[in-house]
């Protein structure tokens, strides 16, 4: 599996699981087993999934060193805070059964709307980044990092970090390109990982995207795949279905041509899931 360095020389697989919505207590460690018999070797969890537990107990007897697999989870938007982060990291190792982290993450950069701190994001954003430089140190996360972080939130805490994140998690795909939160980590060598790459189903429709992918003869949803590596993403999709996960863990095998990209680069937006960390989530965008 193909690597990329983060700007501490970690090194994370550019193709990896995400496990949001792929498990549940009866189904879950079935289907992240499947996705480590496929081959997968990086797995995106978070604590709000739900799913540490299982995603852990599928490492642990896959009978695979644990060394061998790049393990995310990811802080909840309201658990922000020092004392919170610190507690909530220990639980979710507790969960997944392992003494370190490959890579944690903030997952949204303010609480969910209607929280009663929404309106002080920049103190609990400070107070988590401090927390998890500290684990950092401690060496018990390999690389830490942001999700959905735009660049006014970025830029706020470049103000205070002593260690620059190594990844920011953001909704990339055809029809949703976040151009400036992309150029504000791309600037300080901030890697960047697309969730939702493949946009769930809300772009299997799309005729723009249909038609270049007939071109290639291949899925949509492979399409998407190629599109975010080529970009220089990290790429996380879900499946629950064994022939897709082997599918989408080989995505980096098309090579979509110049002229294509950029069909796609300037196509209409479309497919956004409807979730931004300054609004209340609206519906998502089909097309
Ligand atoms: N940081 C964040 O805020 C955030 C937010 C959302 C998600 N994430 C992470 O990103 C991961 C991926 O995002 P996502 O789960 O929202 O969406 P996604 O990976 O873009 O799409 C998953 C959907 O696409 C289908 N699918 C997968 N492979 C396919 C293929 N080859 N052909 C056709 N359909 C296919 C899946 O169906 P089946 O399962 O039925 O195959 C599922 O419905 C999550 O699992 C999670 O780890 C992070």
């Amino acid at each position: 599996m193909k690597e990329l360095t983060l700007n501490n020389g970690v090194k994370i697989p550019i193709i990896g699981f995400g496990t949001y919505k792929a498990t549940n207590a009866a189904e879950g460690y079935r289907i992240v087993s499947e996705a480590i018999e496929v081959g997968y070797r990086h797995l995106d969890t978070a604590m709000i999934y739900k799913n540490e537990e299982e995603v852990g107990r599928a490492v642990r007897e896959s009978g695979i060193p644990r060394e061998e697999f790049f393990i995310t989870s990811k802080l909840d938007r309201d658990h922000l805070g020092c004392e919170n982060t610190k507690r909530e990291f220990e639980a979710t190792l507790k969960r997944l059964q392992t003494d370190y982290l490959d890579l944690y993450l903030i997952h949204w950069p303010r609480p969910n709307f209607g929280n009663p701190s929404y309106g002080d994001w920049e103190r609990l954003d400070r107070e988590s980044w401090k927390a998890m430089e500290e684990l950092y140190r401690e060496g018990r996360i390999r690389a830490i990092g942001l999700s959905n972080f735009l660049s006014h939130h970025l830029e706020r805490l470049l103000e205070y970090a002593e260690i620059v994140p190594q990844v920011n998690q953001l909704e990339l795909h055809p029809g949703y390109l976040q151009k400036e939160a992309v150029e504000a980590s791309l600037k300080h060598d901030i890697a960047i990982e697309a969730w939702s790459p493949i946009g769930r189903a809300r772009l299997a429709e799309n005729p723009i995207l249909t038609e270049v992918a007939g071109k290639y003869g291949v899925s949509v949803a492979r399409l998407c795949l190629a599109f975010d590596l080529q970009m220089g993403y990290i790429i996380i999709p879900k499946s629950t279905h064994r022939d897709r996960m082997e599918e989408n863990l080989h995505a980096d095998k098309l090579t979509i041509r110049e002229e294509d990209l950029e069909i796609i680069r300037s196509m209409p937006e479309a497919g956004w899931s409807g979730e931004h960390p300054d609004r209340d989530r609206v519906d998502p965008q089909v097309g």
